[in-house]
């Protein structure tokens, strides 16, 4: 080889390239490997007293992260790991959660993000452990329990020590932030957000929605129609791509209580959720102000809402339609309207009152026609791989 200034350049081009590249290949391991590191606690059943539940127990990737057990009996609420317990909550599908920011106050004064029906985790890394320390879930005793429990399995000690550092398992508090952030990291990938549903191929130009979806995406979207979008939208823009169907605020929208859940949980009649305001997260606030914010609970996605009954907080509708029909109690025109279609009776109160957000829901009655235009939409937000789940 000639030692021309060109390849002398070209050969000092290769180094820098190989220097530059080296470190975001090692970024990108350890991506990998904490993605990994979290997969594998997703699904462990270590991770409960009784060794029998995992986080994919209460939200399992085969029904869209949704607890398959109550999907099947249309229970309400999760059984715990002590095979008796209870909780209060529905289980949430928890995809499309990875751009959901940390809870706080924004600029207009209004609650955004964080995790669970009520915000009260802050952000996704600490929502981990929460699961596993409660005694009606997972049900670990303590924290020296889950870093024992870590520490039983080679592979968890020798990941966490290359991820997090050699000291990583020797304490509590850095086994935990671990344990979260490898979990976070697994929430945040594209195993939970593949963004392949019907309507993601439609905007990518590679399926034509029928004339009912078309219909439907317009009584959707359309400003002052159905004002769905109002809430259930996190851009600013219809048809944006990456689409996550929250606004990550909280609303009160007047669901009523579920007496299944209240007799199932055995929980005192007249039991209520007051959802945000009774939060943790707001435990600093006068009882004046946490006031305001009584019956709000985070708005869900609606991405997989098919596969996702039973629907609300408290899992009050056993059925998408009814959902659909809840909203038109408050433009109701017919007796019919005025009657829950899965109890025959009239709609319950709102479980709260207060602070419905009647200036924000939709302010048009749906005709039967138009519900089955927006079933139709709802219905596209399913995933690709649980398309056949559909048929
Ligand atoms: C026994 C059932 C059960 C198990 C096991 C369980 N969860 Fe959950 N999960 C729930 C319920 C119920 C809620 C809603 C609780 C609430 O809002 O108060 C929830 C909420 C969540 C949320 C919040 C979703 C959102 O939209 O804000 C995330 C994230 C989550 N779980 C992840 C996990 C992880 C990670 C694990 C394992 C470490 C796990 N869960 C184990 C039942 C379970
Ligand atoms: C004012 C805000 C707001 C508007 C407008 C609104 N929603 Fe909702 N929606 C919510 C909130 C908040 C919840 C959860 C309530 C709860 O759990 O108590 C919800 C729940 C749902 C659910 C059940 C989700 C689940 O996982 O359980 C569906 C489906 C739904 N909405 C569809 C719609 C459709 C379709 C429209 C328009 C016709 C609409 N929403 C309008 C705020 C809103």
């Amino acid at each position: 080889m000639i030692w021309s200034p060109t390849n002398f350049r070209a050969c000092v081009f290769s180094v820098l390239l190989l220097l530059s590249v080296a470190p975001v290949v090692a970024q990108e391991d350890t991506q990998v490997g904490l993605v990994e590191l979290g997969r594998s606690l997703f699904f462990d059943t270590r991770f409960s007293a009784s060794r029998n539940i995992a986080c994919a127990t209460c939200h399992d990737p085969a029904q869209a992260f949704v607890d398959s057990r109550n999907s099947l009996t249309l229970a309400p609420v999760s059984l715990g790991s002590d095979g008796q317990s209870l909780g209060v909550r529905n289980a949430p599908a928890i995809a499309y959660l990875g751009d959901v920011p940390e809870f706080a106050l924004n600029e207009d004064s209004e609650y955004l993000g964080g995790f669970f029906h009520d915000g009260r985790a802050q952000s996704l890394a600490g929502q981990a452990s929460i699961p596993v320390l409660d005694p009606k879930e997972m049900a670990i005793s303590d924290e020296a329990e889950l870093l024992q429990r870590l520490r039983e399995n080679q592979a968890y000690v020798s990941a966490f020590q290359t991820l997090f550092g050699t000291d990583a398992l020797e304490s509590e508090a850095s086994a935990i932030v671990g344990f979260g952030e490898a979990i976070a990291a697994f929430e945040r990938s594209a195993y939970f957000s593949p963004f392949d549903s019907k309507y993601d191929r439609y905007l990518n130009g590679q399926y034509m929605p029928t004339a009912q979806e078309q219909v439907g995406i317009a009584l959707f979207f359309t400003p002052g129609f159905t004002s769905c979008n109002e809430c259930h939208q996190v851009q600013a823009l219809p048809n944006a791509m990456a689409e996550s169907f929250s606004s990550n605020r909280y609303e009160n929208i007047g669901v009523p209580p579920n007496p299944a859940l209240v007799s199932s949980a055995a929980l005192a009649p007249g039991w209520i959720d007051e959802g945000l305001s009774a939060s943790e997260a707001l435990s600093g606030l006068s009882p004046e102000e946490r006031a305001l914010q009584k019956g709000k609970f985070k708005v869900p996605t609606l991405r997989n809402i098919a596969l996702t009954a039973p629907y609300m907080h408290n899992g009050v509708f056993k059925d998408l339609r009814t959902v659909l029909k809840f909203y038109n109690k408050y433009n109701a025109v017919t007796q019919e309207s005025q009657t829950n279609p899965e109890t025959g009776l009239e709609w319950r109160a709102p479980e709260v009152d207060e602070n419905v957000a009647h200036d924000k829901l939709p302010s048009l009655f749906l005709t039967d026609r138009q519900i089955d235009a927006l079933m139709a939409f709802l219905l596209m937000l399913t995933d690709e791989r649980y398309e056949y789940l559909l048929e």
